[in-house]
């Protein structure tokens, strides 16, 4: 499974990116307008600095919801740099341009994802990625890991090539949750990602043998 951090803070990118351990970034408007990013030539500069700092596929969404302002958008997204990835949403036009941009050879990720149906729709335009907001549908009381699970074995039996790549991620658990289930990509916050780090036992066990350590010193 490839981890993905989902986020536009710099300081989390390189962070996570040290360990060495990331094979790409997500990121969305919210997300952006977080880190107070503003402006097109800012969202533009943002993401150039993005692709610069991590070798890997970097998730950059439109906000047009017509045909042709998605495909307008997309188009100066990928002029960019050679490792990003449109990122368009859910919709029906939205599905319209990602076999446009299929066709002619554009990676996208499609997002807002909640529905099987939606993600199998998503790969017979033929997306490089699906994105499963698992958190959001545990928020509204379903489980987001039964679709990563019901996907795994849809895009398995009818061959798709799209990637499941699970996000709205909201702890460690969701990720192993991920991995067990077969997600393809598991796009996560940093927090979760360093809580894998984390056990009692591991700390308990270093302290002793850093104590034990001296008499042997
Ligand atoms: O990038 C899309 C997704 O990961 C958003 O997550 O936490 O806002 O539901 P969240």
């Amino acid at each position: 499974m490839k981890f993905f951090i989902d986020t536009a803070n710099l300081a989390q990118i390189k962070e996570a990116n040290e360990l060495g351990i990331l094979d790409g970034v997500t990121t969305n408007p919210s997300l952006m307008a977080k880190e107070g990013i503003k402006g097109i030539d800012a969202v533009m500069q943002h993401y150039k600095t993005i692709c610069e700092m991590v070798d890997g596929d970097i998730s950059a969404e439109v906000i047009s919801t017509d045909f042709d302002g998605i495909i307008e958008e997309g188009k100066k997204l990928v002029a960019i740099h050679r490792n990003i990835v449109v990122k368009v949403p859910m919709i029906k036009d939205g599905i319209k341009a990602i076999k446009w941009f299929t066709q002619n050879g554009i990676r996208t990720n499609c997002t807002l994802v909640f529905s099987a149906g939606q993600a199998i729709l998503a790969a017979k335009a033929g997306a490089s990625y699906v994105s499963p907001f698992i958190g959001r549908i545990d928020d509204s009381g379903w489980d987001g890991m039964e679709l990563i699970h019901q996907l795994r074995q849809i895009f398995t039996i009818q061959g798709y090539k799209t990637e499941i790549l699970a996000a709205s991620i909201r702890n460690p658990n969701h990720i192993i949750k991920c991995a067990e289930a077969g997600a393809d990509v598991c796009t996560c916050p940093l927090d979760s990602i360093l809580g894998l780090l984390k056990h009692p036992l591991t700390d308990i066990g270093l302290a002793k043998f850093l104590e034990d350590a001296k008499k042997t010193a």
